[in-house]
C-alpha cells in the first residue's frame, strides 16, 4: 500500500491491543476496494482517552474502533451515540462527520451475525453469558432483541451482572433474565448456547477457561467473542467434548465490515465475504 499525502487514517484504541488483527482486516478491505486509507492500532490507556480523542479531532481522524477497556466509558466523551449504541450500552465504532465524534456499536450485529451464518437459531433459546463489560452489554442485548427465551449473566463482579441483568429486564419484558457470580457456573449449565465475554483466554493468558465447559451438555453451543488465540483454550475444550463452537474471529470481521459501512456509507456489496478475510488471517 502507497502511503501518500491524502492517505486517511483510521485506527483502533484500546488497552492491550497487541495482536490485534483488525489491521490484517481493514487495511485487506482497503486494499482489494482501491482505497486511499491505513489502518493502525493504539495502545490508549484508560486516563489518556480524553486527550487522544481531543487530538483526533484535530487530526481529522475520520474513524476509529475502540476495544477492551474503553468500550463504556468511552461514551461520556463523544458528542452523539447512535440508537442502537444507546440501547446496546456500548461503543466499539466512532466516526468523525461535521466536527463531531459519532459513536455506533457493531459488535452486536456482528456476533448474531457469526450465529445465523453458522446456521445456529436464536429464538426462544436459553444463553448463558460469561462476563458483563462491553463486550457482554452488546452481545447480551442484540441477542435479547433477537428473541431469545432467557439470558443469564454471570460475573466475577457480581454488581456488573446485576447491573446488567437489571438493563436488559427493563427493555425486554418477555424474556426471563437471572444474573450470579462467575463462579456459581455448576448452577447454570441447562442452556442452549453459552457465549464466552470475558477477556479469560485471551493472548497472552491464552492457557486459562473462564468455566469448566466439560460440566455443560455436549448439545450446548459455545463461542467465544476473544479472538486471539483463533481458537482459545475454552473452544478448543468445547471441541474436545464434542460441542458445536462459534469462533469470536467471525464476530471479529463481522463488526469490521460493518464499521467500514458506517465509515464510508456504503454497501455492503463491495467488501468480500468473511470466508475470503478469514483466508488471510488463518
Ligand atoms: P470488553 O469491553 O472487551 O467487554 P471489559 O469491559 O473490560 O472489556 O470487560 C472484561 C470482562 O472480563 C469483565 O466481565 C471482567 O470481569 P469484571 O467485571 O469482574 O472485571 C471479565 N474478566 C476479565 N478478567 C477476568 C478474570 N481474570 N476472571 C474473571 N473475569 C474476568
Amino acid at each position: 500500500m502507497n502511503i501518500n499525502w491524502n492517505t486517511e487514517l483510521y485506527c483502533l484504541i484500546g488497552d492491550p491491543i497487541e495482536k490485534s488483527l483488525s489491521p490484517e482486516i481493514h487495511n485487506y478491505i482497503f486494499n482489494i476496494n482501491n482505497m486511499n486509507c491505513n489502518y493502525m492500532c493504539f495502545n490508549v490507556e484508560d486516563n489518556n482517552l480524553k486527550q487522544v480523542l481531543d487530538t483526533f479531532k484535530i487530526l481529522g481522524i475520520k474513524g476509529f474502533n475502540v476495544t477492551i477497556p474503553h468500550k463504556i466509558h468511552i461514551m461520556k466523551y463523544l458528542d452523539d451515540i447512535d440508537e442502537e449504541a444507546k440501547l446496546l450500552g456500548a461503543v466499539n465504532t466512532v466516526k468523525y462527520v461535521n466536527g463531531k465524534l459519532m459513536g455506533y456499536n457493531t459488535d452486536g450485529a456482528g456476533f448474531v451475525k457469526s450465529l445465523v451464518d453458522s446456521g445456529i437459531s436464536i429464538k426462544g433459546k436459553k444463553i448463558l453469558i460469561l462476563g458483563a463489560g462491553g463486550g457482554s452489554h452488546a452481545v447480551s442485548v442484540k441477542l435479547a432483541q433477537s428473541g431469545v427465551k432467557k439470558i443469564i449473566i454471570l460475573n466475577r463482579t457480581i454488581e456488573k451482572s446485576k447491573q446488567l441483568a437489571y438493563n436488559i429486564s427493563n427493555k425486554f419484558k418477555n424474556i426471563a433474565v437471572e444474573y450470579d457470580d462467575l463462579k456459581s457456573f455448576s448452577k447454570y449449565t441447562d442452556v442452549d448456547i453459552v457465549v464466552n465475554c470475558t477477556s479469560i483466554g485471551m493472548y497472552p493468558d491464552m492457557d486459562e477457561v473462564p468455566v469448566d465447559i466439560s460440566t455443560f451438555s455436549n448439545e450446548t453451543v459455545v463461542c467465544d467473542i476473544v479472538y486471539k488465540p483463533i481458537k482459545t483454550k475454552f473452544l478448543q475444550s468445547a471441541e474436545a467434548n464434542n460441542m458445536e463452537i462459534v469462533s469470536g474471529i467471525d464476530m471479529l470481521i463481522n463488526q469490521a465490515i460493518l464499521s467500514q459501512k458506517i465509515w464510508f456509507s456504503v454497501d455492503e456489496n463491495m467488501f468480500l465475504n468473511i470466508d475470503e478475510i478469514k483466508g488471510i488471517l488463518y
